[in-house]
C-alpha cells in the first residue's frame, strides 16, 4: 500500500516551531519578526500564493507587510523599494514574487536583496553557501528545503547509497534541490528537457523529484518499484467531469498510476505546496534570530 506523504501535517509541525521561535524572540529580545512580500502585476496564481504567504506570516505573529505594485512599475521604483526594505531594521525577510513582468530584470532585483534578508535563498551569496555545504549561515530556497524535509522524514538525514533524480534545472528549484541531496550524500542526477531517454533515467531513482511544470508527465513505467516520488508541479487543467468550465490542480506526476508502483508519494495539492510556505516562515524567523546573534535550528 502506497504511503501518501502528508505535506500539510509536516508543514503544520514546522509552523508550530516557527510560532514558538518568533514568540521567544519577542519575549527575550523585544524583536518582532518582520517579513515583506512584494508582488508586481496581476498574475492570479501569483496573487493567490502571495496572499497565502502574507496571511501565514500574520498567523505566525510576524509583522507582515505586503507591497502590491502595478504592472507598470519601473525597474528603478522596484529597486528603490528593495533598498528601503534592506535598510529597515523591522524587516528581516524580503521576498519578491516571481515571475516579474517581462520588462523587469528579476536577476538584478534578486541580487540587490541583502543576503541576510534573502529568505528565498536566491542571492548568489546564499546559492554559494549551499553549494559549499554551509547550512549554518546561509538561507536555502524554500521549495527545495521543504521537499528535502519530506525526504528526510522518510529516509533520515543520511542518503548514502541512494540514487536521486531531479527533473528540472531551475535556479529556484532544480539546482538547489540537487545541492541539498548531494549534501546529504545521495548520488544525484539532474535531468531536464535535453536529457536523452528521460523515462530510463528516472527508472534508476530511489528518490524521484519532478519539477517540470507539465501536467502528469511522469508515468508509472518511469518509476522504480518502491521509489519515493516527490511532485513539485502545480498545474491547473480542465476538469469537464466536474462541470462546464471547471478546472482542477494536478502535479507533474500521474498520481493514481504512479501510486501503484512507488512506496511513497506526495499528493498535489497537499504535498510540497504547504511546505514552501512553512519554510519561508522558518527562513524568516531564522533570519530574525540571527540579527540578535542567535543560531536557530528549526528543521
Ligand atoms: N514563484 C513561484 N515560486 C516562488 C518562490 O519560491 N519564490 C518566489 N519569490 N517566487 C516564486
Amino acid at each position: 500500500m502506497v504511503q501518501v506523504i502528508d505535506g500539510k501535517q509536516i508543514a503544520a509541525s514546522v509552523i508550530d516551531k516557527v510560532k514558538a521561535a518568533s514568540a521567544e524572540l519577542q519575549a527575550r529580545n523585544g524583536v518582532r519578526t518582520g517579513l515583506a512580500v512584494i508582488i508586481v502585476g496581476d498574475d492570479p496564481a501569483s496573487h493567490t500564493y502571495v496572499g497565502a504567504k502574507s496571511r501565514m506570516a500574520k498567523d505566525c505573529g510576524f509583522n507582515s507587510v505586503q507591497y502590491t505594485l502595478s504592472t507598470e512599475t519601473s525597474q528603478e521604483e522596484l529597486a528603490a523599494l528593495v533598498t528601503t526594505l534592506n535598510a529597515d531594521e523591522s524587516i528581516h525577510g524580503i521576498l519578491v514574487q516571481l515571475p516579474l513582468p517581462k520588462h523587469l530584470s528579476s536577476e538584478a532585483i534578486i541580487q540587490s536583496i541583502l543576503p541576510e534578508k534573502d529568505v528565498d535563498g536566491l542571492n548568489v551569496v546564499n546559492v554559494g553557501k549551499l553549494a559549499i555545504g554551509d547550512m549554518e549561515t546561509g538561507l536555502v530556497s524554500c521549495t527545495p528545503a521543504g521537499a528535502m524535509l519530506l525526504i528526510r522524514r522518510k529516509h533520515g538525514e543520511d542518503l548514502s547509497g541512494l540514487t536521486a533524480v531531479v527533473i528540472g534545472r531551475s535556479n529556484l528549484f532544480g539546482k538547489p534541490m540537487a545541492q541539498l541531496l548531494l549534501n546529504a550524500n545521495a548520488t544525484v542526477t539532474v535531468a531536464h528537457s535535453r536529457t536523452n531517454n528521460l523515462p530510463h533515467v528516472c527508472r534508476g531513482a530511489d528518490i524521484l523529484i519532478a519539477a517540470v511544470g507539465r501536467p502528469e508527465m511522469v508515468k508509472a513505467d518511469w518509476v522504480k518499484r518502491g521509489a519515493t516520488v516527490i511532485d513539485v508541479g502545480i498545474n491547473r487543467i480542465d476538469a469537464p467531469e466536474r462541470g462546464k468550465g471547471k478546472t482542477r490542480l494536478v502535479g507533474d506526476v500521474a498520481f493514481a498510476e504512479v501510486s501503484e508502483v512507488s512506496e511513497s508519494i506526495t499528493p498535489v495539492p497537499g504535498g510540497v505546496g504547504p511546505m514552501t510556505i512553512a519554510m519561508l516562515m522558518a527562513n524568516t524567523v531564522i533570519a530574525a534570530h540571527r540579527t540578535v546573534g542567535r543560531a536557530l535550528k528549526i528543521f
